[in-house]
């Protein structure tokens, strides 16, 4: 038995993911295996815990600050894990990594400018883009036999336009679960290079990479031109509401002017809990991280092999990194309104496609961070109302989709 397969309690606790208020305005119910908001349904390792436990239980609060620690921190992790050499002066800390991704927009580009991401995408970019009041510029990822590459030309000709100076990279993709190799990024460095065009490159989900795939970082190509938040412990260690984002850059221009910025708001000190909770998770928290890895890479499998022997109609795209797996429903027929309100009727709480690309009408994303039997549970369900479906379409019935589904994205996270 593994440690992953038992999730906390959760009597009393007010997570997005489990909240019935939230469960209702999305899939319609609160009887949902909740497989959508992107955080861990495992305690955290050991060293985390008890460090927090350690904080609280010095019963005082005072003025403490430690982001030298934090930095050392994740500068050994980035050498150690993925051979990156990081310098711990070029990394400023902030509140988190949307806020980050927030305040590098303002800094690199004008009110009206284009910023663009590929799509699908994490959903909170576009709104990240939006309410800086820059305009959204969509290049689609090519679906080639259910995985997905960069569309080269495309970018070359979006990041050609004189508007656009920056664009969001998230690297390991979420949802498509791609680890983007180094020729694709060398790739994608030349073309936004040669346009001009700063990456913002998001690699919150870095450390969450499958046997056979190697992750890169955008720092590891060119650190002198573009800039990662690189070291958010959010996914790694599933410290999703007490982590921090960590900007890196060696462009000592655009370092100063984001470091000026922050400073001059007091976003640069983080809290003490987040600080040693944070320097516990990088410095103790490896052995977790591994055996995390191996039961993910676990419930991949079964997964793939659930799908294949029993919703065939169902194909996966292959999962090289973070624990978010994304399932492609075209060949079930079934779409929109009324894939979303068979996710409802069969407390599959997966993410609809067009949270991430309004044309995904067909796909969901499903959050794997659970125990193995809830996912073979949730996964089982999901056949028997998907069997169901499909057979109600092929004789001809009327669409189920009756069942209010407000998809809408409203919260600020997951
Ligand atoms: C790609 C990506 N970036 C950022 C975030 C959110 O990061 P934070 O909570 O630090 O703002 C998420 C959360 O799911 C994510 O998947």
């Amino acid at each position: 038995m593994s440690p992953f397969d038992i999730a906390p309690a959760k009597t009393g606790d007010t997570f997005v993911r489990h909240d019935p208020n939230f469960l209702n305005m999305v899939f319609g119910t609160d009887q949902v295996t909740p497989l959508w908001v992107a955080d861990m349904d495992f305690a955290v390792a050991n060293p985390i815990q008890e460090e927090l436990l350690r904080l609280a239980n010095r019963g005082q609060f005072a003025y403490e600050f430690n982001s030298k620690g934090v930095f050392a921190a994740i500068s050994t992790w980035f050498k150690r894990r993925h051979n990156l050499s990081l310098d711990p002066e070029k990394l400023v800390q902030v509140p988190g990594v949307l806020t980050a991704i927030a305040m590098l927009i303002r800094e690199l580009t004008e009110p009206g400018n284009g910023v663009l991401m590929q799509v699908p995408a994490y959903h909170q970019f576009g709104k990240v883009i939006s309410t800086a009041g820059r305009n959204i510029v969509k290049s689609p990822l090519r679906n080639v036999e259910s995985s997905y590459e960069m569309d080269f030309d495309d970018l070359d000709v979006k990041l050609s336009a004189p508007d656009v100076e920056a664009m969001i990279l998230c690297n390991p993709h979420n949802p498509v679960g791609r680890v983007w190799r180094k020729d694709e990024l060398e790739k994608l460095v030349e073309i936004a290079n040669r346009h001009s065009v700063t990456i913002i490159s998001d690699e919150i989900h870095s450390d969450i990479i499958y046997t056979g795939h190697r992750f890169t970082s955008l720092m590891a190509l060119d650190p002198k031109n573009h800039v990662s938040v690189i070291g958010s412990p959010a996914k790694t260690f599933g410290m999703h509401s007490i982590s921090n984002g960590y900007v890196y850059t060696a462009n000592q221009e655009l370092l100063d002017r984001f470091k000026k910025t922050a400073e001059s708001m007091y976003l640069t000190h983080g809290n003490a809990f987040t600080t040693f909770a944070t320097i516990a998770a990088y410095e103790k928290g490896e052995a977790w991280v591994d055996e995390l890895i191996t039961y993910l890479e676990g419930t991949v499998a079964w997964i793939f092999r659930f799908l294949q022997e029993e919703l065939p109609a169902i194909k996966m795209s292959p999962v090289e990194g973070t624990y978010q797996v994304w399932l492609d429903c075209t060949a079930t027929g079934l779409a929109g309104d009324d894939l979303k309100a068979t996710l409802g009727e069969s407390g599959f709480g997966a993410t609809p496609g067009t949270w991430f690309d309004q044309d995904a009408t067909t796909f969901i994303r499903v959050n794997i961070a659970a125990p193995r039997a809830d996912i073979e549970k949730a996964f089982r369900k999901f056949k028997t109302a998907m069997d169901q479906a499909m057979e109600a379409r092929a004789q001809g019935a009327a669409p189920v989709a009756q069942k209010a589904c407000a998809v809408a994205s409203t919260n600020s996270c997951c």
